[in-house]
């Protein structure tokens, strides 16, 4: 029998979380017009809204923080962070901002106008409003079986690389850059292999359009690579990692995934014209360039965090967590999204609820579900967030209904794993009852943050 993966590290500080009766959920959740973002998170018992920013930080972090030089210019801080980021990326200019959507801003501010398209295997939503802001246009060019809940297929992150190819040479002169997003978080928060991250690097370099990585979970990418693509077991994570960052020219980075940090980004780049425009723009938003949007403590935290993102045994027990949590969710009845991904558990509510049309949103109705029963908190990435209406009304649904549950790094434990899967089989149990929703207020832009909704 193989040894339990335990938890690597034990605690020094705890946290109370709520218990609350399933009456005063009922209240809450009225209170919030039935949008689990409006919820104080006092009343939630496990948020698995996101895994972003929710990280536990550990002693070393908490040390470093103490011992952070808060100069405004010349740092010491600074000095360590530029280092461990360029050790582990090889980029040139380290650009500190305050998070990852503060890296795409000031790049595509710099790089992309209206009529210029950038393509990806998949942009995450500020991406993607970061260059539609600056008039460009996002084109996702995943594999198909990216698109297919049921594929098995270890990397589906992975970027069509034909598609690539023949897109590069369509719009030649109006790719200002190309990325690819590691892991794919859009997709279920999939990996994308070594083989077509260097396939993808030469299909843009042979364009000469620049590469640029959003490298906001590259850790759990890089375990992926070890554990699934042939000939990778025997390489570290560590590089794994170089190998990735060195086939692009820059990367973008939220500090909250794989910085195990509660605030940080940051913007690399080898181009040193751009990074010098890059800096100049930093001023005027984030702070000067060796603090960027951020405290040296922050800076300090990150520098730790990262490195301990890419301890083995932590990213094993990780993996371990999502895939305990998503076989327990199929044991409970619960469809998921297959393989499970590196950060997040994505539930199939459309095959979970097939009396519940999209129109009343079958992934929302799941999530409420979930905080009523148990106090859970997660996220639909459904029709609440991408469904339309086409001009004369008619409701167009999103193309998947799905509910993320996602794991904040090294903060909830097995047993706490095992009492969500309880709560899911006690909705399961109960699912032919569940009813829908109907959306009563819609504002005009992100509706999940804000609609409001009362049970059919
Ligand atoms: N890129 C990816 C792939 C992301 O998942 C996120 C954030 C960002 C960029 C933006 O980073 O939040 O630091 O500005 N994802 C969070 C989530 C919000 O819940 O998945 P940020």
């Amino acid at each position: 029998m193989n040894p339990t993966i335990i938890e690597p590290f034990k605690i020094k500080v705890v946290e109370p979380i709520a218990l609350l009766t399933r009456e005063q959920r009922e209240a809450h959740l009225r209170k919030a017009g039935f949008n689990l973002f409006a919820l104080p998170a006092e009343a939630v018992t496990f948020d698995l809204l996101t895994d972003s920013g929710t990280s536990a930080m550990s002693a070393a972090q908490w040390a470093a923080m103490m011992i952070a030089d808060e100069s405004y210019a010349g740092s010491r801080s600074f000095f360590r962070f530029e280092k461990v980021i360029r050790d582990l990326t090889g980029y040139t200019h380290i650009i500190p901002t305050h998070q990852g959507r503060a890296s795409e801003r000031i790049l595509f501010a710099l790089t992309v106008k209206p009529g210029l398209t950038i393509p990806s295997n998949a942009h995450f939503d500020t991406t993607r409003a970061n260059i539609e802001f600056d008039g460009g246009t996002c084109v996702d060019l995943v594999i198909a079986e990216g698109r297919d809940p049921q594929s098995e297929h270890p990397f589906k992150g992975n970027i069509d690389l034909g598609r690539l190819e023949a897109f590069c040479r369509e719009h030649k002169g109006s790719i200002p850059l190309g990325m690819m997003t590691i892991t794919n978080n859009t997709g279920g928060g999939q990996p994308v292999s070594l083989e077509n991250l260097r396939a993808a690097a030469a299909i843009y370099r042979r364009h000469q359009i620049p590469f640029i990585l959003d490298a906001c979970r590259f850790a759990e990418n890089a375990y992926f690579v070890q554990q699934r693509e042939p000939g990778q077991r025997n390489r570290s994570v560590r590089e794994i990692a170089q190998e990735i960052f060195r086939l692009a020219d820059g990367c973008t980075m939220s500090g909250k995934k794989d910085g195990l940090v509660n605030m940080g980004g940051f913007l690399a780049l080898n181009d040193s014209k751009l990074a010098e425009e890059a800096r100049n723009l930093l001023i005027l938003t984030e702070g000067f360039p060796t603090y960027g949007g951020c405290a040296a403590r922050d800076l300090e935290a990150f520098a730790v965090g990262i490195e301990e993102a890419m301890d083995e045994s932590y990213l094993e027990y990780r993996q371990a967590t999502v895939r305990y949590l998503a076989r327990g969710l199929e044991q409970a009845g619960m469809p998921t999204v297959k393989p499970p991904g590196g950060h997040a558990v994505y539930v199939d509510a459309r095959a979970f609820l097939p009396h519940v049309p999209p129109e009343q949103y079958p992934g929302h109705t799941l999530s409420c579900a979930l905080y009523r029963e148990g106090g859970i908190r997660s996220c639909e990435i459904g029709s609440v967030m991408f469904g339309k209406r086409d001009p004369k009304g008619k409701f167009l649904p999103a193309a998947m209904e799905l509910v993320r549950l996602a794991l904040p790094r090294r903060v909830y434990t097995q047993s706490h794993v095992d009492r969500i899967v309880e709560i899911a089989r006690d909705v399961a149990a109960r699912a032919t009852e569940l009813r829908g929703l109907r959306m009563t207020y819609c504002p005009k832009y992100l509706p999940h943050f804000t609609a409001q909704f009362e049970p059919m």
